[in-house]
């Protein structure tokens, strides 16, 4: 679809209440947006990756207490999470957008591709955990007993700056595809949140999507094409609860990060070509507040951070 179109139609519903425009939006993401198709595979390598670089930073999810920040519509990285030995995971949002009868359709395509799951998750997977999961799906199942069974637990409306634990009290915090969406001083206030709640050495894994998100629908734009606009232009087109994209690119993530107490441990970021095509060429100009910013900083659109709350 058309970049601007669909800016149009964001902007419109966003100016209806949300018991109207909520439903309406679901509506046009499961026809023409991102979740037309049903899979979670995508979540569960996801889950996987934090897995990898958590044991890379000297740490393992087996036995974990996990915060996983914007569930959005599925809990398809908590079941991962668990499905990997984490011992809890808290699943936290401020909208309270969950979709029973979606994550219905991920438990069965588990359950249904069950073989694709254990090649997937290889020897990381507690299998009798699959076990059980496939046991509930043979069954009638409500949401209640899915997070019961894996250890879920599901606070929404909830702020990740205001986090209902006691100091020191999880292991790892996530998020996926989250960060970009939420504006500098309420991350600010997420981060310092983390370092609260998080004990000594825990740790911090997000994947943040840093292109954009136009550009998912419409491949006729380039993931750095919104980097062109001034504050006003982009707050015009883009400045909505459906589509804010705070556009901060990955060094602006990780002085965040620093600020707020948590050390960066580790960042591996992907660099689009065709964006650094674009700044190389003659007709791509970003906006004056991005010109200070290295070729590599302005066409990362893709990175996984680790960060830790240090020891003492
Ligand atoms: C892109 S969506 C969810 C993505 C989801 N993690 C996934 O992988 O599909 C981002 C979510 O973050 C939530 N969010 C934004 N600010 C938040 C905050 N301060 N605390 C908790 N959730 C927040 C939004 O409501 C939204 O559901």
């Amino acid at each position: 679809m058309n970049w601007r179109v669909k800016a149009a139609i964001q902007n419109t519903l966003a100016k209806l209440p949300p018991a109207l425009a909520n439903p309406a939006y679901y509506w046009l993401q499961r026809r023409m947006g991102n979740m037309r198709r049903i899979d979670p595979t995508e979540r569960v390598q996801a889950t996987l990756d934090f897995c990898e670089m958590l044991e890379t930073a000297g740490a393992s999810p087996v036995d974990g207490r996990f915060l996983d920040l914007g569930t959005g519509w599925r809990v398809n990285v908590p079941i991962a999470l668990w499905l990997c030995g984490a011992r809890s995971v808290v699943t936290v949002d401020v909208n309270r957008y969950l979709k029973p009868a979606l994550v219905r359709r991920d438990v069965r395509f588990m359950h249904e591709h069950r073989a694709r799951l254990e090649s997937l998750l290889g020897a990381r997977l507690y299998q009798n955990r699959l076990d059980a999961l496939a046991q509930l799906d043979s069954r009638s199942w409500q949401i209640d007993d899915l997070f019961r069974l894996c250890s879920i637990d599901y606070i929404a409306p909830g702020d990740a700056a205001q986090l209902p634990f006691e100091s020191n009290s999880l292991d790892f915090e996530v998020s996926h595809m989250v960060l970009e969406h939420i504006p500098v001083a309420a991350l600010q206030a997420i981060h310092r949140e983390a370092v609260r709640v998080l004990r000594p050495g825990g740790k911090v894994l997000h994947r943040i999507d840093l292109s954009d998100h136009f550009q998912h629908s419409d491949r006729t734009i380039s993931p750095l094409n919104f980097l062109q606009f001034d504050d006003d232009e982009w707050r015009t087109i883009a400045g909505n609860r459906f589509m804010f994209m705070n556009r901060l690119r990955i060094d602006d993530h990780l002085r965040l990060f620093e600020e707020a107490g948590l050390r960066v441990v580790s960042c591996r970021r992907y660099e689009d070509e065709r964006g650094l095509a674009q700044l190389d060429g003659a007709s791509f100009h970003v906006d004056a507040q991005f010109s200070g910013k290295s070729r590599s900083d302005l066409a990362t659109t893709a990175a996984w951070v680790v960060a830790e709350k240090p020891a003492s």
